[in-house]
């Protein structure tokens, strides 16, 4: 069996973050998220989510934006729930670890954990 690299370069940023995003459009609940109610321009969300990845994992702070204003005003629009955060994290890591293996794909993974986390405790638990 072929070992796997991990993700050092954009390019495995890229990949991993389109093939992510790919797999939540197979999920319904997922994809209603970002296709109807946020009626989300791909164009425009994936080279985010390529800057937002790369800041995560190569500190190099190409991201800056607000993760958790943003998904507040989501779960205005359409009420987020836990089943959703765990489709999206199993999704995640899922995908990871089809593509890559080592000490940042490791740290992508426990990040994603914190930050659904967070966001989570901001939009379902209601905490400020
Ligand atoms: C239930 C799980 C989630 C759902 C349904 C969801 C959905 C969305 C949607 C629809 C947007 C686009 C909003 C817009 O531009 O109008 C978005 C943006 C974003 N999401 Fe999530 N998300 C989830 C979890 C997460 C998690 C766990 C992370 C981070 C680990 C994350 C990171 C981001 C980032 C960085 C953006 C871009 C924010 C910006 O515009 O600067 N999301 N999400």
């Amino acid at each position: 069996m072929e070992e796997k690299k991990d993700i050092t370069t954009r390019e495995d940023v890229i990949l991993m973050v389109n093939s992510f995003y790919e797999l939540v459009q197979k999920d319904p609940e997922l994809d209603h998220m970002f296709n109807q109610v946020a009626q989300l321009d791909w164009n425009a969300h994936l080279p985010k989510m390529y800057d937002f990845w790369e800041t995560i994992i190569f500190k190099n702070a190409l991201y800056s934006g607000n993760p958790m204003r943003v998904h507040k005003q989501l779960h205005g629009l359409q009420h987020l729930t836990p089943g959703m955060f765990d489709t999206w994290l199993a999704l995640f890591n899922k995908n990871m670890d089809n593509l890559f293996e080592g000490k940042n794909a490791f740290e992508a993974k426990t990040r994603a954990l914190s930050i659904a986390t967070m966001i989570q405790m901001k939009t379902v638990y209601g905490k400020h």
